[in-house]
């Protein structure tokens, strides 16, 4: 049986685009079953082209953010995921949603360096020479949870954040579409903050810095 995923995202959606290409395969094991948004996000198209079910909870439309997050538990819950995805996703999801769900972040640095929504930016700034993508269970705080598997990215010389966040987003996208199938396929064990995330990494991860 298929693992059941929704999908959050705030703008491109090009992480969920990679999922939703991935999961046309039967044998990747996770279905995207639903893509939400907190505001009009432009990937919502290519959900929708897709034929998968989109929502939108628009945070500015909510008197606080613990009533946003039950909205949002409550959309999400229509579609009972299996695991629920925040990929580009920009907003710090409250126990409302984290008790009901098991959900994992992508972040486009080396957690824990340069946590919070300018990663890139801070990584550059702070004249790193490597950074990179991580892959993180989502717990109440901003981008501690544990991490499940993260993939290493060189600095360029004459590197702004558009193009090195490029560069991450290109292997972020595989990142991401082997943890959520390995974690379909295979399972995890979580000890603490140590993840045994089951089968074996997918050669285009691996070949890639990690
Ligand atoms: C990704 O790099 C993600 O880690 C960051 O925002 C970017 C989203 O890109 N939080 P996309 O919307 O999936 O194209």
């Amino acid at each position: 049986m298929s693992a059941r995923v929704v999908v959050l995202i705030s703008g491109t959606g090009s992480n969920m685009a990679a999922l939703l290409d991935a999961a046309a395969d039967p044998a990747y094991g996770a279905t995207v079953v639903a893509v939400g948004a907190d505001r009009a996000a432009a990937g919502l198209a290519r959900a929708e082209q897709a034929g998968v079910p989109t929502f939108v909870v628009p945070f500015s439309e909510y008197s606080d953010r613990s009533e946003w997050n039950r909205a949002l538990a409550e959309r999400i819950a229509e579609f009972a995921p299996d695991l629920v995805v925040s990929a580009g996703f920009m907003r710090i999801l409250g126990h409302e949603v984290l008790r009901e769900n098991t959900v994992i972040n992508i972040h486009p640095a080396l957690l824990p360096a340069f946590p919070g929504a300018h990663a890139v930016r801070d990584a550059l700034d702070y004249g790193v020479k490597v950074t990179g993508a991580t892959a993180h269970f989502v717990d109440e705080g901003v981008d501690t949870g544990p991490v499940i598997e993260q993939v290493v990215v060189r600095v360029e010389d004459g590197d702004d954040a558009a193009s090195l966040h490029e560069r991450i987003k290109t292997v972020e996208r595989r990142m991401l579409v082997d943890v959520v199938g390995r974690l379909a396929r295979h399972g995890w064990a979580l000890n603490d903050r140590q993840v045994k995330l089951g089968g074996a990494p997918s050669k285009d991860v691996t070949e890639e810095n990690r």
